[in-house]
C-alpha cells in the first residue's frame, strides 16, 4: 500500500490541489489526514468538502476542534480565536457535524496516525525533541506513528537503547527499529528555506518514507485572502515579501525537480490495508477549471474548488469506522498552555468513575455485614 499523509491544510485551497494533483501522480492508493483541515486560511469549508471527498480517514487537529466547538476557542491568542470564530462562522451546520465525529486518532498495520501526540491525543501537545519523540513511541506498539502539528517535517529514529532525529530526507525503515514522523505542513508551511506545500508517502510494501514538496499559487492564496478580508499574512508569504525586496524570486529558486517517487511494486496477495481505515483515496478532482492568477502557468491545470451545495448535503460515512482509540464526540475542559495555542479534550473517564462508585458500594457492604456478624446478634 501507498499511503499519502497529509496534515495542516488550513483551508489553503491552492496547496490542497496542488498537494492532490502531486498524490494522484504518485499513484497513491489511500489518503489519511492528519488534521487541521481548517483554520488560518480563507476557503475552509471548500477545503474540507474536497479533503471528503477524495478520504473518510481525517483525525482531529485542534483548530478543526475549536472551529466546531468542541475544543474552547478562549485558549487561542486573540488573534488566533477571531480566525477560529471566522471559521466556524463560514462553516456549514452539516461541517459543523461532521467535525465533532471525527477521530483523535486512527491505526492501521503497525501504523498510528494523530494529529500531535500519542499520549493523550485531546491535548494536541507538541513534539519538538528527541525526549519528547522517546516519550510519545512509548505510548504505543505501532511501529511508525505520523503526526503533523509543529509544520515542522522530521523523523526520529528509535531503537531500545538510543534515538535519533533524522532530517526530512527520504529513507528506509531499519530492521528493529521505530519511527515517529512528522510531514509538515500542506497549508501553512513555515520553512524560512523552502515554502513549498509538504506532505510525505509511505509505500508499506517497500518500507521506504518520502518527503514531499510541492509548489503552489500563493498570489492565488493572497487573492483568495483579499477576497474574504481575512486580515492574516502567513509566514510564506512574509517570506516571499522580504525576499522580493531584496530583489529575489523565492519561488522560482524552487523550481529544481525532486528525486522522484519509484513506481509502485506489483500488489500480490491479501495485503488489504486494515479494517481500522476505509479506502477513500481515488475520487476524481472537481471538474470545473480553477481561479488562477496571470502567468502562473504551473497550477493551470489545477482542480477548481468544488461546488458547495445550499442545503447540507446527505449524511456522509463517519470519517473512520474501527480505528479510532478515542471517543468520537470528545468533551472539552479547561485549556493549557495557551500561549501555544494548545488545549485538552479531557480522555473518557467514565469508566474510572464506574470502577470507583462499584468498590465504594463493596466496602459499605463488606463493613455492614462484618458488623452484623459481630454485633448484630
Ligand atoms: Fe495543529
Amino acid at each position: 500500500m501507498r499511503y499519502a499523509i497529509i496534515s495542516d491544510i488550513h483551508a489553503n485551497w491552492q496547496a490542497w490541489t496542488a498537494v492532490l494533483a502531486d498524490i494522484q501522480q504518485n499513484q497513491a492508493d489511500m489518503i489519511i489526514c492528519l488534521g487541521d483541515v481548517v483554520g488560518y486560511g480563507p476557503r475552509p469549508e471548500e477545503v474540507l468538502t474536497s479533503v471528503r471527498q477524495h478520504t473518510q480517514n481525517i483525525v482531529i487537529g485542534n483548530h478543526d476542534a475549536a472551529a466546531c466547538g468542541i475544543l474552547d476557542a478562549s485558549i487561542f491568542n486573540d488573534h488566533a480565536r477571531s480566525v477560529v470564530e471566522w471559521t466556524a462562522a463560514r462553516l456549514s451546520p452539516e461541517s459543523h457535524q461532521y467535525l465533532r465525529t471525527v477521530p483523535l486518532t486512527l491505526e492501521a498495520e503497525d501504523m498510528l496516525f494523530v494529529h500531535a501526540e500519542v499520549h493523550e491525543p485531546g491535548r494536541f501537545g507538541y513534539i519538538e525533541s528527541e525526549e519528547d519523540a522517546l516519550h510519545h513511541l512509548m505510548g504505543t506498539q505501532a511501529s511508525i506513528v505520523f503526526v503533523g502539528h509543529t509544520h515542522k517535517p522530521l523523523a526520529y529514529k528509535a531503537n531500545d537503547e538510543s534515538i535519533k532525529e533524522l532530517p526530512d530526507s527520504d529513507f528506509h525503515l531499519a530492521p528493529g527499529h521505530r519511527y515517529l514522523v512528522n510531514v509538515g505542513s500542506a497549508g501553512e508551511p513555515r520553512d524560512m528555506n523552502d515554502i513549498r506545500a509538504r506532505y510525505v508517502l509511505y509505500d508499506s510494501s517497500s518500507r521506504a518514507v518520502y518527503f514531499r514538496k510541492v509548489r503552489f499559487d500563493t498570489d492565488a492564496y493572497r487573492q483568495d485572502l483579499a477576497a474574504v478580508g481575512l486580515n492574516i499574512e502567513p509566514f510564506f508569504l512574509k517570506i516571499i515579501d522580504h525576499e522580493a525586496s531584496q530583489g529575489r524570486d523565492v519561488l522560482a529558486a524552487m523550481q529544481d525537480h525532486m528525486m522522484s517517487v519509484p513506481e509502485k511494486a506489483i500488489f500480490t496477495g491479501n495485503q488489504a490495508a486494515s479494517h481500522s481505515l476505509v479506502a477513500g483515496g481515488t475520487a476524481p478532482p472537481p471538474a470545473a477549471p480553477p481561479p488562477s492568477a496571470p502567468g502562473d502557468a504551473f497550477i493551470e491545470s489545477l482542480p477548481p474548488p468544488p461546488q458547495i451545495p445550499e442545503a447540507p448535503a446527505a449524511q456522509q460515512t463517519r470519517a473512520a469506522v474501527g480505528g479510532a482509540t478515542r471517543p468520537q464526540q470528545p468533551r472539552l475542559v479547561k485549556a493549557d498552555l495557551s500561549q501555544r495555542e494548545t488545549a485538552y479534550i479531557e480522555p473518557e473517564k467514565s469508566n474510572n468513575v464506574g470502577m470507583i462508585v462499584l468498590i465504594i458500594g463493596f466496602l459499605i457492604i463488606g463493613a455492614a455485614t462484618a458488623y452484623f456478624i459481630l454485633f448484630g446478634s
